[in-house]
């Protein structure tokens, strides 16, 4: 069986239903005129399911998360059924926020206007001078605008739509691919959020494809531009790609490339990782190609003793291989055998050449495991979960991978903008940012 044979990959992640695309042209104003902002706000994000929380953050009755989202904002409550459900944040007095705070627990919100008090169900108990409004009594009668509520993978998805589908039909494939990971056991270990100065669609464009991996995360010890230090074989040739009905994408890039220096010995983060599996990284130089299936069958033979409980559900490639998935309309995730790129773009409330982009890491979360965990960023101790970060681009690093993207997200957010761009000329692998951009022109329709 040949490395590179794509047909073996396909066996064994069977392709998805990869539907024609229409060859919708993908100008510039879509991502810096206000007018193609409103469209979007007004027909496709009051539709869709937007993965906005973590049922882990809010464990007791009363714990909340409050999500901005573009002009909205919105609060995820733990009831005292142990169920979460979600409101705007806003009071139905007249209109104020009822807090800013992201994370917290209450036994009833405040409106800190008029005093207003919600119970964490939504109902209101009391209001100062109740006798006093002519329509009755607000009290037990107005209620918080509630909105659709689901949990999947440990993540809470809320969905504007009050008739919209489940969120296991809205997901399709993707549910089955992440069931077997027991993702809802991950801990988080990053969590960065960023205002970029970009429309959020570039982010997801860019996570969309994998042309650009040569050029702007080639590292230069590389020994071809096709391979990635962790051992990743990025030709496109031998990358299988997939669009679902569903508008979702996903990608397969093979591991065991061989990330080698010139002399054939192996490099880190592989060199690290072969070593953390008690094998002998040396063994291996000048046969990087090799480390893939060694690296399977040391995880297949030893990770249910350190606690790794989800590999018995994976299949060979999982255990190695980097599977990278686009839900429609802003989530994007590298998912590894044992990390979570959880990778989010939010519009901004008004500007279309703003966004807020979330670059967080969730790791698997093995009982006996004391081994340092991989993170975009660098490496964490492990148990040492993370607390949100806000902050400006540029303030703080991304990690070298996602500061390399943020700073095209830029370069691309300058250049379309200009009368001298007409279209994007895309290349088959770019395929699925066209899906992208065709899904959303189906909520306009
Ligand atoms: S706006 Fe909330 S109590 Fe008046
Ligand atoms: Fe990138």
């Amino acid at each position: 069986m040949s490395i590179t044979d794509l047909e073996w990959y396909k066996s064994n992640s069977p392709s998805w239903k990869n539907p024609d695309l229409k060859g919708l042209d993908v100008d510039g104003s879509r991502y810096h005129s206000k007018e193609f902002m409103d469209k979007e706000w007004n027909h496709m994000w009051p539709k869709v399911w937007l993965l906005m929380g973590r049922e882990d953050e809010i464990p007791n009755p009363g714990d909340y998360q409050m999500e901005e989202f573009g002009r909205e904002s919105f609060l995820m409550i733990r009831q005292n059924d142990n169920k979460i459900r979600s409101f705007y944040n806003v009071c139905q007095h007249r209109g104020a926020r009822l807090t800013f705070n992201d994370l917290g627990s209450a036994e009833t919100f405040k409106c800190p206007y008029h005093g207003w008090q919600w119970r964490i169900d939504g109902e209101l108990i009391e209001a100062q001078d109740a006798e006093d409004f002519p329509e009755g009594n607000p009290c037990g009668k107005l209620k918080l605008e509630e909105v659709k509520t689901e949990t999947f993978a440990g993540f809470i998805w809320i969905n504007m739509d009050k008739n919209a589908s489940s969120l296991k039909d809205w997901l399709g494939p993707v549910w089955d691919d992440w069931e077997a990971y027991e993702i809802h056991k991950w801990k988080r270990y990053v969590a960065q959020t960023v205002n970029v100065p970009c429309n959020w669609k570039i982010i997801l464009d860019n996570f969309n494809e994998s042309y650009h991996l040569p050029t702007v995360h080639a590292p230069e010890r590389a020994v071809t531009k096709r391979r990635m230090p962790s051992g990743v074989d990025t030709s496109y040739r031998s990358t299988q790609f997939d669009l679902s009905d569903e508008g979702h994408n996903r990608m397969i890039m093979r591991a065991g490339y061989g990330s080698m220096q010139k002399d054939g010995k192996l490099e880190d983060p592989l060199y690290s990782v072969m070593q953390e599996w008690d094998m002998n990284p040396d063994d291996y130089t000048g046969k990087g190609i090799e480390t893939r299936e060694a690296i399977q069958k040391a995880k297949r033979d030893n990770g249910p003793e350190r606690g790794y409980t989800h590999y018995k559900n994976l299949r060979d490639e999982q255990l190695t291989d980097a599977f990278h998935y686009t839900l429609f309309p802003n989530f994007a995730v590298s998912l590894w055998a044992d990390g979570f790129h959880f990778l989010r773009a939010k519009p901004h409330p008004t500007n279309p050449e703003k966004c807020v982009f979330d670059n967080w890491w969730y790791s698997s979360n093995p009982d006996k495991e004391s081994a340092p965990v991989r993170t975009t960023v660098g490496i964490s101790k492990r148990g040492e979960y993370a607390d949100r970060d806000f902050f400006e681009l540029g303030e703080k690093s991304l990690g070298q991978t996602i500061d390399q993207d943020t700073a095209v997200f830029i370069l691309q957010q300058h250049g379309l903008r200009s009368r001298g761009f007409n279209r994007a000329y895309f290349a088959g692998q770019e395929k699925r940012i066209r899906r992208f951009h065709e899904m959303i022109e189906s909520y306009f329709e």
